[in-house]
């Protein structure tokens, strides 16, 4: 197995192979092991320092990468556009290189544009980790739902997976869809037209229109929220018929012929794309997601790290 990583920044799944992602889901064994040890933290990282960028709303994603990195023993500052001179004008390349001038070696952005983080790593001198840009990619999220996934069933490889809801708007989705054909699994996407990007097929997924059809053929379903933030226009007739159609619940999960693994990336809207008393079931990971995402960030952090030339 490789023993680093093939680039220089976590940029989306789409510029890694599957090396890559087997590297990172070994370091993450590691790391969670550490992690749930008495003393949770190892001194790998005390000589870098790394700026947390946020110029999006985040809970999961903000704090786990905050505490991965402390959990490593590097230096942090935290960054939220909200309150900073972001508002006063100042442009994403002013911003960072200031930030960087004070000897930061990583930077952990979270941006509503699209290609935010490629433009950074083309322009800053410091290694990149893309937490979710625009509905582009969200490689963390991906990389922590499979490593989920092969913990709960043993192996990516050969698992039926569907990927349900707001897939045109979802960074989740499409970084899913790559991280899991590079392992072997099978996808499909479930949701309504409007809902659904037209060349989606192009990436080797199909789609199904029907939930309990996609239910019945899964082995996992990824539910996903609705992002209506991101819709100038109402995509979809009402709240009321996404539900009928494509909302999860208990009833539904007991009429299938078999028991599914059921995951959510979260935020939940509760009541809409999935019932609270499927989120919590003992067939939804949704908090084993969140905890691996931890491991699995401390794995990405160490791994681009140890590419930083001293
Ligand atoms: N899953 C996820 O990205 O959640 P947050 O937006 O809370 O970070």
């Amino acid at each position: 197995m490789r023993s680093e990583l093939s680039v220089d920044h976590l940029l989306g799944i789409k510029y890694l192979d599957k090396e890559d992602i087997e590297l990172i889901f070994k370091t993450a064994d590691h790391f969670k092991e550490v992690i749930n040890r008495p003393i949770k933290k190892v001194p790998s990282l005390r000589d870098i320092t790394i700026a947390n960028l946020f110029f999006e709303n985040s809970t999961r994603t903000r704090l786990s990468f905050e505490l991965a990195e402390k959990r490593l023993s590097a230096d942090i500052i935290n960054f939220s556009a909200a309150s900073s001179s972001v508002k006063k004008g100042e442009t994403l390349i002013d911003t960072v290189n200031n930030i960087l001038s004070m000897k930061v070696d990583m930077v952990v952005m979270r941006h509503p544009n699209p290609g935010a983080g490629i433009f950074l790593s083309k322009h800053v001198n410091a290694r990149i980790i893309n937490a979710g840009d625009g509905a582009h990619e969200h490689p963390t999220q991906a990389l922590l739902d499979c490593y989920s996934i092969r913990e709960k069933l043993g192996s990516v490889n050969g698992k039926k997976v569907v990927i349900v809801g707001d897939i045109l708007h979802s960074r989740v989705a499409l970084s899913n869809i790559f991280a899991l054909k590079l392992l072997g699994a099978e996808v499909k996407v479930c949701g309504p037209k409007t809902l659904i990007p037209k060349h989606i097929e192009s990436l080797g997924v199909k789609v199904e229109g029907n939930l309990k059809a996609a239910l019945e053929w899964c082995d996992v379903a990824n539910m996903l929220r609705v992002q209506n933030e991101r819709m100038d226009i109402s995509y979809f007739p009402s709240t009321r018929e996404y539900i009928q159609q494509y909302g999860l619940n208990r009833k539904i999960l007991e009429n299938l012929n078999k028991e599914i693994v059921v995951m959510h990336p979260g935020p939940i809207n509760r009541g809409v794309e999935i019932t609270s008393d499927v989120a919590d079931s003992k067939q939804a990971i949704i908090l084993d997601q969140v905890q691996n995402g931890v491991a699995v960030r401390m794995a990405v952090i160490y791994l681009l790290a140890s590419k930083i030339e001293q």
